[in-house]
């Protein structure tokens, strides 16, 4: 059995008939950009989360920016965050000319270390982004205290994380700001590009709309430089209409995940424990130190896997210029070489999950073997043998 890495077709298929009622509506209304759909979505996504205002935008990269264009932070200010991410989240803090300082990982969670973060602290510093990667959320009270100790903003990277939980706040709503990406995977997903900035303060909302169109406080009168980032009418009818099933969308991830750990504790190291509510699993990822031959073995059985991410963002070539080498963040590094991301997706079958399971299974069985006959790497023809 072929189990792909995601399906979005699937997931289309079983929402079909919501989605095409909401697009059609769109068409029909001759309203594309910056209408009551989007006012909708924003209203209704401020309720789901919890959060007092909603600003939707064009992708997640671009929510970071304007998030930090409303803080003001420009070229002379430092941002602390996490090299273990998806690069986009260092580029919306490049675009504002700021500088990304990196902060190494807490190895048991993946996630921002907070006791690393005093440490980086200069007098350039204003902000501090720790990333839910995964779906995870970061250690928010300790960083929410360090940020408060030395009057820093935090914004919440939530990419990865619609609808995750802690002590009873969702995501996004604990900081200052709160970004998201709906990129079409995400927990909850656009069928193009969108985006969103939650704030708390209604100061930050009315600034959030101008910068996301064109710096205009009214048509035609541009208080200050802004930029073209706003979520079309199109994509914010598509993600209202899925609000309603985040919530079970985000259970059936669990159940997945559970299903995996339950399955694979013992063979590989498995996501460590979260807390109730505070993991929703955008990704299942399980670490190994013979990642790619594994990944070869499950491509070979028609399993899908992805890593996120292989090079982390302080050795990448964009990020050259910061000085950053080999080393200088050892957990992360370490990360990055071990990890593999399962297929994970809310229609996922339990068969489909058992075959997975049943083949990392075998790959540890055949290397047993193999290793046992003194064939260590030939994987391919140990199976074929031992079938
Ligand atoms: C953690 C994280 N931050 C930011 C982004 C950027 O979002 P977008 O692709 O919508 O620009 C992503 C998207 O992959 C992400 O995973």
């Amino acid at each position: 059995m072929k189990v792909p890495f995601g399906d979005l077709k699937v997931h289309y298929q079983a929402y079909k008939s919501v989605i095409d009622s909401a697009v059609q509506r769109v068409l029909d209304s001759g309203y594309y950009i910056l209408g009551p759909e989007l006012q909708k979505f924003e209203e209704e996504f401020a309720q789901f989360l919890g959060s007092n205002y909603v600003v939707g935008c064009a992708s997640g990269t671009e929510a970071i920016y304007l998030a930090l264009a409303a803080l003001n932070i420009g070229p002379e200010d430092e941002v602390i965050v996490v090299a273990h991410t998806a690069v986009p989240t260092i580029n919306g803090i490049s675009m504002t000319g700021a500088k990304p300082v990196f902060v190494d990982i807490d190895p048991s969670s993946g996630l921002m270390d907070p006791q690393l973060i005093e440490a980086k602290i200069t007098s350039r510093t204003k902000v501090i982004m720790p990333v839910h990667l995964y779906g995870r959320i970061a250690d928010m009270d300790s960083i929410l205290s360090i940020a408060q100790k030395h009057g820093l903003t935090v914004i919440e990277d939530v990419a990865q994380a619609t609808g995750a939980t802690y002590k009873g706040k969702t995501a996004g709503t604990m900081a200052e700001f709160g970004t998201f990406s709906f990129y079409p995977s995400k927990n909850l997903g656009a069928f193009g590009d969108g985006g969103a900035v939650a704030t708390k303060t209604k100061e930050n909302y009315e600034r959030l709309l101008k910068l996301r169109n064109y710096g205009q406080s009214k048509r035609y009168h541009h208080d200050e430089i802004g930029i073209n980032s706003r979520l079309d009418e199109i994509q914010a009818a598509i993600l209202a209409c899925q609000i309603p099933y985040v919530k079970e969308w985000n259970e059936k991830r669990i159940e997945i995940a559970q299903r995996y750990t339950c399955g694979l504790s013992g063979i590989v190291e498995t996501p460590g424990k979260a807390g109730e509510g505070e993991h929703v699993y955008h990704l299942y990822v399980i670490q190994v130190d013979e990642r790619d031959e594994l990944q070869s073995y499950l491509m070979s059985e028609g399993i899908g896997t992805l890593i996120h991410y292989p090079i982390p963002s302080h050795l990448q070539n964009a990020y050259k210029y910061l000085g950053y080498k080999p080393g200088d963040l050892p957990a992360t590094e370490r990360m990055a070489k071990r990890i593999l991301s399962l297929p994970m997706f809310p229609e996922l079958t339990d068969e489909q999950i058992d075959t997975v399971i049943a083949s990392i299974a075998n790959f540890y069985k055949l290397r047993k073997v193999s290793t046992s006959v003194g064939s260590v790497n030939d994987v391919g023809t140990i199976q074929q043998t031992h079938r």
